[in-house]
């Protein structure tokens, strides 16, 4: 997802409309209209009557058609009003008008692109309980906001699968190449929403696009079958990372939303999505999509969640792929989960054999190289130079390598923004013979796996600068590529990868966030039949399994965890089922020490992973939880936005509960000081319910801070019932000026549990940049 081209959509949106419209090119566009639903008068049968009779109100005169022509979308569950084209005279119109609440610009989203399950401890003999094996009880419905579904694929195989659940109130949407029979025990619900994108970008083309709930792309196929995929036996992608393919849940069943149409997501048709979903039934909803959030009562997918929320659905949501930049965070409402991306212990090790004998390691899925050419010597060629790592030459883009430079030689080549396949490809057409794709420092040590149609290997920051410096100082340079399959129990992991999104939050510094890790690098899941695993149209190889990387990937690990806490604990809200994932996530490696951020090489800390890297296991049982209900965030709202924009959060009133934001019942503790002046004290309150046994005690332990003085009071907790619900409160008062933000914990604790939630003492915001 390419969030920063988001960034400056929403200012200059009116700008362009303006432009366009005295040009005469397109005079409408789409808009999310908010109706107050309660407005409606009696003279009207239903809403949808009267909501277009408000559209037509400001329609301008002579305009017949335009109910039925303009209207897109009537939204009724998570948001009401419609979805609707209109010009910039009807919007102004329309915001005059009484029962209009906002209008909002439709925006593009971008989809955020099995060892697994084993490595979350999911697969453990002692733990069948929650596994494949015990089917009964799951009646969680997952719905997946994405791009559609390949319903052939084992992963969706519902073998051993009770009957639908009886709370299912969804539908099998029929299209070209998806019929009702492609609906089952575990697809239980599909159906599509296109009205946005046919707005925007022109009518599908029905004969090569499906244009159905059919998944053309791939990424929709892979995000479900990781939340909820049915076990596969020898899954692999072209005998790379073999094994048993599953979803985190393979009792839960699927639901399928297909917004998004080549690559692209209108917020008309993810509202719609949502709103369906919710309606239809779904317990938890997953995203692996978004844009920043500028503001809670601009943002339609903030808005629409909070009713999937207040509805009692888990809503999971991609943190996005634009790390290591601080402030990159999209989707950052504290009533969503939040989930950035991490490794898993496997690797897919290739290496590079300089002419002076030096053996680099780096990451491939390259395979189908029969003749073992390239390990001999072959000459190796970088057309860059240390001051122009960004030339279009140094990052082999389209059109700027020259054949005859190239032909017959290993090329090496900057891992810019383009498709990492793409740039094999352009290497491949000059006459390449391979590639080694160099990270550059924002892509640190990020290993990559991808399947090129050549022979190519990625290689980290610092040996890629190796190799280059090899190839520009040496006369006649050489390489030799190796590939050397899968390995498995790769220590250190899991590490933060490089590209997942990073906090601070920029619209509420009083809320951490990310809230979670989970793995997002080089993830094994099902795949469409209609595209080659490169996602290039030149690639013409059909796979049943794909491996990707990204948060959009991680995503759907923690829908597919939220599935599982859910099905044990049916009652538990969705700020629960969040709390007992962020409590009991834990922050080491596989060798005991911190959780390594892959851009630096150094401890990650809350602003890359959150709460720490999911543990399902433990989350079932977490002891204590942060409960939060849908009034606690509408006071957490009431307290920073005006009374008028809390409207668009639906009826609810404001109390003004809240002291201070810092007091919303998060599992985490984040507070800011002043730039200016001596450092005050800061008090956070905080309730958790015991969800453990029902006599427990526990105590709290706090890490040691330098610049802060860190306090709990009562230091100890003492339940005699279960959800009982005891309040505690911390105060942090200055000790000495910070020089940056401190990071550490407070853990409460006993012989069973420890609840352990992440403090974040943090300065003020950084002003976003422009
Ligand atoms: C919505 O309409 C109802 C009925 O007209 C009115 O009482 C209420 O104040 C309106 N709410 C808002 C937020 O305007
Ligand atoms: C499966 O789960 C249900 C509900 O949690 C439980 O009642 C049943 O005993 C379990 N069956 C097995 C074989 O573990
Ligand atoms: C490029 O950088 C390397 C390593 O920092 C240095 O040894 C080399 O002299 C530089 N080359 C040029 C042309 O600046
Ligand atoms: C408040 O909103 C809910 C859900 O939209 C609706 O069911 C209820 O009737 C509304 N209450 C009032 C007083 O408008
Ligand atoms: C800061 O604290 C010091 C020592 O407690 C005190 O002397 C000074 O006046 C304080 N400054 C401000 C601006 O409050």
């Amino acid at each position: 997802m390419v969030v920063r081209w988001a960034f400056f959509l929403l200012p200059t949106y009116l700008a362009i409309t303006n432009v366009l419209s005295s040009t005469k090119i397109p005079t409408s566009k789409t808009y999310i209209v908010q109706i107050n639903r309660s407005a409606k008068p009696e003279t009207f049968g239903t809403h949808v009557e009267w909501y277009a009779s408000v559209i037509q109100s400001v329609a301008l005169e002579g305009d017949d058609n335009i109910d039925t022509e303009r209207i897109m979308y009537n939204y009724e569950t998570v948001f009401h009003g419609v979805a609707a084209r209109l010009s910039l005279d009807e919007v102004q119109r329309l915001q005059q008008h009484p029962a209009v609440k906002a209008v909002h610009p439709e925006s593009v989203y971008e989809l955020h692109t099995t060892r697994s399950p084993f490595f979350l401890g999911l697969e453990s003999a002692d733990n069948t309980d929650v596994l494949s094996g015990n089917l009964t009880g799951h009646d969680v419905v997952v719905g997946v906001i994405d791009t559609g579904i390949w319903p052939e694929s084992k992963s969706f195989s519902d073998r051993g699968l009770p009957p639908v659940p009886g709370h299912w109130k969804g539908t099998c949407q029929t299209g070209r190449g998806f019929d009702k029979a492609h609906c089952n025990r575990k697809i239980v619900g599909a159906r599509m929403f296109y009205y946005g994108y046919e707005a925007d970008v022109g009518k599908i083309n029905e004969r090569k696009v499906y244009k159905s709930p059919r998944d053309q792309d791939g990424h929709g196929t892979h995000v479900a079958a990781t939340v909820a995929g049915a076990p596969v036996r020898g899954a692999s992608l072209l005998g790379q990372a073999q094994g048993t393919a599953r979803g985190m849940a393979p009792g839960a069943r699927i639901a399928v939303y297909k917004v998004c149409w080549a690559g692209k997501c209108s917020t008309s048709d993810i509202i719609e999505g949502i709103d369906k979903a919710v309606k239809d039934g779904v317990d938890v909803l997953s995203l692996s999509l978004g844009a920043p959030t500028f503001a809670y009562q601009t943002d339609s997918l903030s808005i629409a969640t909070f009713g999937a929320m207040e509805r009692g659905v888990f809503v999971s949501c991609s943190a996005g792929n634009s790390g290591p930049n601080a402030d990159s965070l999209a989707n950052v409402s504290p009533w969503m989960t939040t989930v950035g991306a991490s490794t898993v212990d496997r690797v897919f090790p290739s290496a590079v054999t300089l002419g002076t004998g030096r053996k680099i390691t780096g990451a491939s899925l390259y395979k189908g190289w029969k003749d073992g050419s390239l390990r001999k010597q072959y000459p190796l060629v970088y057309i860059g130079s240390n001051s122009s790592i960004s030339d279009p030459s140094a990052l082999c883009l389209q059109g700027s390598l020259n054949p005859k430079i190239v032909s017959g030689k290993i090329v090496i080549c900057n891992r810019g923004l383009t498709n990492r396949v793409e740039i094999g490809q352009v290497v491949k057409d000059a006459g390449g013979i391979g590639m080694i794709l160099a990270n550059t420092y924002e892509h640190g040590e990020d290993l990559i796996a991808d399947s090129h149609l050549l022979p190519a290997i990625a290689v980290g920051n610092k040996e890629g600068a190796a190799i280059k410096k090899y190839a520009m100082t040496n006369s006649h340079p050489t390489a030799a590529l190796s590939f050397q399959g899968t390995r498995v129990g790769i220590r250190p992991s899991p590490v933060v990868a490089a590209f997942s999104s990073r906090g601070p939050n920029y619209l509420n510094l009083e809320v951490l966030k990310p809230d979670i890790v989970a793995p997002g690098v080089n993830i094994l899941a099902a795949w469409t039949h209609s595209l080659g695993p490169s996602s290039l149209v030149t690639d013409k190889r059909i796979v049943d399994f794909n491996i990707l990387s990204g948060t959009s990937m991680s995503c759907p690990h923690v829908s597919g965890i939220a599935a599982l806490i859910k099905s044990r604990h049916p009652n538990w809200s969705p700020a629960a089922i969040k709390s007992a994932m962020m409590t009991t996530a834990y922050i080491h490696d596989n060798k005991y020490n911190p959780l390594a951020d892959a851009s630096t090489g150094a401890a990650s800390t809350p602003y890359a992973h959150g709460a720490g890297h999911i543990n399902p296991l433990k989350a079932l049982n977490p002891g204590l939880i942060y409960d939060l209900g849908p009034q606690d965030y509408f006071e957490f709202l009431c307290a920073q936005i005006s009374s008028t924009d809390m409207e668009l959060f639906g009826n609810r009133t404001c109390h003004h509960t809240l002291a201070s934001l810092g007091d919303l019942n998060y599992p985490a503790l984040s507070v800011s000081f002043p730039e200016k002046g001596n450092n005050s004290a800061v008090t956070l309150h905080r309730t958790v319910t015991n969800v453990g046994k029902a006599v427990s005690n526990y105590h709290a332990v706090v890490s040691s801070f330098k610049s802060v003085v860190v306090e709990v009071e009562p230091a100890t907790l003492h339940f005699t019932k279960k959800h009982q619900k005891l309040s505690y409160k911390v105060t942090i008062s200055g000790k000495k000026r910070q020089t940056g933000p401190e990071f550490g914990h407070l853990i409460w604790k006993n012989k069973v549990h420890k609840v352990r939630t992440p403090i974040v003492v943090s300065r003020p915001p950084v002003p976003i940049q422009t």
